[in-house]
């Protein structure tokens, strides 16, 4: 009856990770994995995991866009009244993953999240499709991305400013959305081999620097 699951099993290659293929810094070893994503087609390569934990303990997950990275953090953008940010206002502490299947890596980030400032916002906003812009204002009212919607689905486009109905017009940033820089403490780069003996290299923030573990598979 259906797919066994038990028996969905893959055999990973044997292309490895060794130290010393390690850049001195994990932003810009994601940024080689993030390039490699990038020339290996993936789909939505930057498409990660953000996993937060609530005011009462309770872990959950979903996706987001990763917008950005630098030495500051790993940047991504959403409504700043979602469960999302509830959870990182009263925890800040989140983890990202990033997994890139057809090159059997992974990047797990676990770090502390902090509102970017308002002018990134805006300026990123600037540059979103005209229909990325208007759905942003969709999901601030007259409910809330990840609030229950009671009232027709076509109702909720009405709160949409005025300016943004014709073509050309601006459509500003809505007040509620906004990104989030998740500065990293540890960084894990994760590649498949063969007969589960993984890989696992590690950054760990020390003071001014990193240092590099390495972890059982
Ligand atoms: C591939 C993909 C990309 C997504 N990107 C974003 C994003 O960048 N920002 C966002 O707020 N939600 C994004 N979403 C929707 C979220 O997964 C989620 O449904 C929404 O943010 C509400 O989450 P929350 O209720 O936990 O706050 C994306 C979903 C998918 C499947």
């Amino acid at each position: 009856m259906g797919t066994d699951l038990r028996s969905l099993r893959h055999e990973y290659a044997d292309r490895g990770l060794a130290e010393a293929d390690l850049a001195d810094d994990p932003v810009t070893m994601f940024g080689r994995w993030f390039e490699d994503a990038v020339d290996a087609g993936i789909g939505e390569p930057n498409a990660m995991v953000v996993s937060t934990v609530s005011a009462e303990g309770r872990p959950s997950s979903r996706m987001v866009l990763l917008k950005g990275y630098d030495e500051g953090g790993f940047v991504f953008f959403t409504n700043y009244a979602s469960q999302k940010a509830a959870d990182l206002e009263a925890n800040p502490a989140c983890s990202l993953l990033l997994p890139w299947h057809d090159l059997q890596r992974q990047v797990r980030i676990d770090g502390t999240a902090r509102q970017v400032d308002r002018s990134v916002s805006e300026e990123y906003f600037a540059t979103r499709p005209r229909e990325s812009r208007l759905g942003a204002w969709a999901s601030v009212a007259p409910v809330a991305q990840s609030g229950v919607v009671r009232t027709p689905t076509r109702s909720r486009r009405r709160t949409t400013p005025r300016s943004s109905g014709s073509p050309g017009e601006t459509c500003p940033c809505p007040p509620t959305w906004g990104g989030y820089v998740v500065r990293p403490e540890t960084v894990e780069f994760w590649q498949g081999r063969r007969g589960r003996m993984h890989d696992r290299l590690r950054y760990r923030r020390d003071g001014e620097g990193w240092v590099v573990e390495r972890l059982a598979p």
